[in-house]
């Protein structure tokens, strides 16, 4: 296990000013060895990559590859070829779904399900949407926040193209039985493209072990910076792929009628990319690697249910979703009887510099599923403390009080 009080002293933004920072669902806080890098690229280097025929632009391309196999390893991915670097996890997502549309000879139905953030529905849709080809279908969740399974059974077909679907839910932190749901699509000739956004700042996520086809997570929830997605796939399946987006460095060569795409990955990557914040995430990697993502599963895990004994305790409190276990991801969401999780978000900000998101966490059909209006949702990650529980769990008691709950 790490020391949590030193790891602390290792992320400028909890210097600044007291903050019980929860939101780390929303996007993680950055540490010293991950800023340096991005300051290091400005200040001492400012080169582009892959064009450059002189020694500080070799460097910097020799540094953002280096990033691309610290991720390839750090997914245990057969090849760097296999990692698409995006603008976050959002657009890797919607990536997929445009070469779908122009590239699967088969027809048919894209399942999602009803736990998906709109990042994996809304991409998918609109493809359908725009094509006669394809038709979107929802998974029904159940009423503790699981996957239906028998539904995803039922609705699974060899005529479903692909099924996409959350690693873990943003709302409700449980985590899917990737491996069940991908043998199952498997067995229909199905693609597998699981988003790994709320998964791979906790956990492990093997290829060879889960064996998806495409799976898509941001730097920026997992220590690194803002700006930068990933996508990792098949190579075959890549390589077959047409780019969404045309411009340098995608294309071999040009003329004004013939056009040769470059290999995987530089075919999906059209521009110069987010060159710091490649580099910047090899750091996160190595800073995530050196903590080690078991020590920080079960770091975050005792936050987790510290948390839901703490709330569970608080007159009017309601939990969602699984209560503890291993399939219980780092975030609890939540809501106290009678305020608004709005008015809830406001006052522990108020009451002791906690910070929360409430609403619907850009999930609305899980809200609806689940008969919610809204949520607030305390997300945890490696720099939160024990102390930092206990001071949610006596803001709440004092938002109670606030409202009129102690009547
Ligand atoms: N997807 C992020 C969240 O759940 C933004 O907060």
């Amino acid at each position: 296990m790490f020391d949590v009080k030193s790891v602390r002293k290792d992320f400028p933004a909890l210097r600044s000013q007291d903050i019980v920072y929860l939101d780390n669902a929303a996007t993680s806080f950055t540490p010293e060895p991950v800023t340096d890098e991005l300051i290091d690229y400005y200040h001492r280097n400012g080169t582009s990559v892959h064009r450059g025929i002189y020694k500080r632009a070799e460097e910097t391309t020799r540094k953002l590859e280096k990033s691309r196999e610290k991720t390839a390893d750090f997914i245990g991915a057969d090849s760097s070829r296999e990692i698409v670097f995006t603008k976050n996890c959002t657009e890797s997502l919607n990536l997929l779904a445009y070469s779908f549309h122009h590239w699967s000879e088969k027809r048919g139905k894209i399942l999602v399900t009803e736990m998906d953030h709109h990042s994996n529905i809304l991409p998918w849709k609109i493809m359908a949407k725009g094509s006669d080809r394809f038709e979107l279908e929802f998974v029904d969740v159940t009423r503790n926040g699981r996957i239906d399974m028998e539904d995803y059974e039922n609705k699974l077909s060899p005529d479903t193209v692909a099924v996409a679907f959350p690693g873990v839910s943003n709302v409700i932190g449980a985590y899917n039985q990737v491996k069940e749901l991908t043998k199952l699509a498997h067995d229909n000739h199905t693609l597998v493209i699981v988003d790994g956004a709320q998964w791979l700042p906790h956990r492990k996520f093997d290829i060879p072990e889960y064996d998806v086809d495409f799976l898509t997570f941001s730097a920026h929830k997992m220590l690194g910076p803002t700006g930068l997605g990933i996508l990792y796939g098949r190579e075959d399946l890549l390589e077959r792929m047409p780019p969404p987006f045309g411009g340098g460095e995608m294309v071999r060569s040009t003329t004004k009628e013939e056009t040769t795409w470059n290999d995987v990955p530089q075919k999906f990557e059209a521009g110069t990319p987010p060159i710091a914040q490649i580099i910047a995430f090899g750091a996160a990697l190595d800073y995530l690697n050196e903590l080690g993502l078991s020590a920080v599963k079960k770091h975050v895990d005792s936050l987790t249910e510290k948390a839901i004994n703490l709330l569970s305790k608080i007159q009017g409190v309601e939990i969602y979703g699984p209560k503890e276990g291993e399939d219980r991801g780092g975030l609890v969401s939540f809501n106290l009887k009678g305020v608004h999780p709005h008015d809830l978000a406001a006052s522990l900000d108020s009451i002791d510099n906690i910070a929360i998101r409430a609403g619907l966490h850009c999930a609305q059909p899980l809200h609806e599923a689940m008969e919610l209006n809204a949520t607030s949702r305390a997300s945890f990650y490696v720099y939160n403390e024990e102390g930092e529980i206990d001071r949610l769990a006596r803001a709440i008691r004092e938002a109670r009080k606030i409202f009129g709950g102690e009547k």
